[in-house]
């Protein structure tokens, strides 16, 4: 059996290959309402077709204004939840595991589409007021950045609140694995680094105080979400800024142990995009391994890893997971190209599986 082809168990749900798919924005919801449409629904379904073993939704909003653009999907009402049911229920009748990453953009949100410019947007565009941990905005190069609200405590609370409340739901709508987004500069990331935190209450200062809200937002989730379901945190190991205070893979580890502490099972390692600067020094195969590596290696605890970043074939997927260096191979653009990642890579890899009955002659 090749090692990217074996099932991974974490709690009582069993991925039943290492490959998931990426977590990536479609911003592609009609009438900016939040809702999952046909292009979900087909985007999403087509990987679980492709035989991945576990399809995460792109960043699902939250609260409304913790949306990237206005095309975000959104997970703040029950009528959002049942939109989203049927995608869950054909991933899982595919083989595959639902997941769903919850997220909160902070001051990151408000912005047009990549494809419309990613540019702020005024009030008059559809734009909204955004927040975060300090009122210092995202330094736009170009239009004015939305007005930043500094979280006071109930805010922080109603923060708290949204990602239970949005977990509960996530799980009506049957998805299996929720992982808590706390990367990419966005709101919970936003806490834990010295880079856009200055604050002086409990939610600032130290480590401790930066990494609270990352911390109790994991446990509201491990709150609501079944004993038997695992939770998964997606992590900036680190900020790429040495020559300033920033995040570093070292908080990253003690982060690691701390979040297994409230009930996470897995991290989900990626890096950057706190500030405009904050980006890899090198993006080329495997370009995030290392982190991933370091959490493995050197947190106390016993939790779960995953890589993502330039993996692009099959053998170098089979390599991180067979020499255990991580559990899971997150695979993103490169499923944008082949939805049927996997199943091309069971066939490179010589991997018995079984693709969908409808495709047997093909396989
Ligand atoms: C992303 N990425 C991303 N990450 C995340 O945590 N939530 C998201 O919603 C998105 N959205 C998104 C959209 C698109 C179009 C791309 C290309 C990327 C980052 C993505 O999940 C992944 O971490 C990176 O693309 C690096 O992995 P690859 O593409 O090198 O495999």
């Amino acid at each position: 059996m090749t090692a990217l082809f074996s099932p991974l168990s974490l709690r009582e749900t069993t991925i039943p290959n290492r490959i998931m798919v990426s977590p990536m924005c479609q911003y592609s919801c009609e009438d900016r309402d939040g809702l999952a449409t046909d292009w979900h629904r087909t985007h999403l379904g087509s990987r679980a077709v492709g035989g991945a073993g576990l399809v995460m939704t792109e960043a699902t909003a939250v609260e409304p204004r913790g949306r990237i653009s206005p095309e975000d999907l959104g997970i703040w009402s029950d009528e959002h939840a049942a939109a989203l049911e049927p995608i869950a229920e054909f991933v899982r009748e595919q083989g595959s595991v639902p997941a769903i990453q919850l997220a909160h953009a902070g001051r990151k949100a408000s912005t047009s589409r990549p494809w419309e410019g990613h540019d702020p947007l005024g009030p008059d565009e559809g734009g909204w007021d955004v927040v975060g941990p300090s009122d210092d905005p995202w330094p736009y190069e170009d239009g004015e950045a939305p007005k930043t609200e500094k979280l006071d405590q109930d805010g922080i609370e109603a923060v708290i609140d949204s990602f239970r409340a949005a977990a509960e739901r996530a799980l009506d709508a049957g998805f299996e694995v929720a992982e808590v987004h706390a990367a990419h500069g966005y709101l919970l990331h936003e806490f834990c680094s010295p880079v856009t935190n200055h604050r002086e209450d409990d939610y600032g200062g130290d480590f401790e105080g930066r990494t609270r809200l990352a911390r109790e937002v994991t446990a509201a989730v491990r709150d609501v979400w079944p004993d038997d379901k695992p939770v998964f945190v997606r992590i900036s190991a680190t900020d790429w800024l040495p020559d300033r205070e920033s995040w570093t893979v070292e908080d990253s580890v003690r982060l690691a142990d701390d979040l297994r502490e409230v009930g996470a099972d897995l991290i989900d390692v990626s890096g950057g995009a706190i500030a405009p600067d904050s980006t890899p020094p090198y993006a080329g195969p495997n370009y995030q391994l290392e982190y991933a590596e370091r959490i493995r290696e050197e947190t106390d605890s016993d939790i779960g890893v995953g890589t993502v970043g330039g993996i692009t074939t099959a053998q170098q997927a089979e390599a991180i997971v067979g020499t255990d260096r991580a559990d899971l191979a997150i695979v993103g653009r490169e499923h944008l190209r082949d939805p049927y990642f996997a199943l091309h890579a069971a066939e490179e890899l010589g991997a018995e599986v079984e693709p969908p009955v409808q495709y047997h002659r093909a396989f």
